[in-house]
């Protein structure tokens, strides 16, 4: 991995947050910028955005790879799904928007996958040799399946059925803030979540990050579950950090398929 600090952009539902990164300390070498998402979050509108951050970071980066984020399935740098963000992102070559608007390589990447990928790297996992499954709770469920310390990506598992339910819209962070539920109330569709992903993946470690894992005390222990599992350690670094690294690892090995 190389010494120069890579850029990672993380877009969120609400926020666009970038920082540079150092990916031999895994952390940030500057503070985090973020400017809300737009109401109309197309891809041209975020991308202006996007633009706005890099301009800020120009002048103490080197003319690398750019790591963007986004809550969508990303296959050959076409975004493919849009559960929580506007649904022109579907089938849109993303990838090219971006490096058109910032005239810079960019990989884009899945949110959850980039936060899991820091998580293994840098994080509550590192180290780890075995399957690690990191999933994200916060308006969605996102999910990243790492065995190891490779990246399968865009495993979706948010979207698992659950007793014919889409499994995000029971246990999402989102839907304990909507429905008011007390942690004690949230517990159970944590349960029943994190159950089926053992008893379907059989991980060696479970990761649970987004902005909920801050209280994983009131929640994590009451989990009656085979496999360990743990709060990511990068909380809300995570996407940009897993981003930024995720965009070195592709243009160090740029003949493997995307
Ligand atoms: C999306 C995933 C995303 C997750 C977390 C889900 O609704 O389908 O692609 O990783 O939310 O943002």
């Amino acid at each position: 991995m190389q010494n120069q600090p890579v850029l990672g952009i993380d877009i969120g539902g609400s926020g666009i947050k970038g920082a540079l990164v150092d990916l031999a300390a895994g952390d940030f070498v500057t503070d985090r910028v973020r400017i809300a998402t737009p109401e109309e979050s197309t891809p041209a509108n975020v991308a202006a955005i996007v633009a706005e951050i890099v301009s800020g970071f120009a002048d103490q980066m080197g003319d690398g790879p750019i790591g963007i984020t986004i809550p969508a399935v990303v296959t050959h740098g076409i975004s493919r799904s849009a559960a929580n963000i506007h649904k022109s992102w579907i089938d849109a070559p993303a990838e090219q928007i971006f490096s058109d608007h910032l005239g810079r390589q960019v990989v884009l990447v899945n949110d959850a996958d980039a936060a899991g990928v820091a998580e293994v790297k840098f994080g509550a996992a590192k180290g780890n040799e075995g399957l690690v499954l990191v999933t994200t709770l916060g308006t969605g469920i996102g999910s990243a399946l790492i065995y190891r310390g490779v990246l399968i990506p865009n495993t979706e598992l948010g979207h698992l059925e659950i007793d014919g339910h889409d499994a995000e819209t029971q246990a999402a962070a989102s839907v304990k803030t909507a429905l008011g539920l007390s942690y004690e109330e949230y517990v159970p569709r944590l349960q029943r979540y994190y159950e089926t992903l053992e008893a379907l993946f059989w991980p060696d470690l479970l990761v649970v990050g987004g902005g909920v894992s801050k209280a994983s005390d009131k929640f994590l222990p009451k989990l009656n579950l085979k496999t360990p599992i743990v709060p990511a350690h990068l909380r809300n670094r995570a996407g940009i950090i897993g981003a930024a690294w995720l965009a070195v690892d592709k243009v160090e090995n740029p003949d493997r398929p995307s």
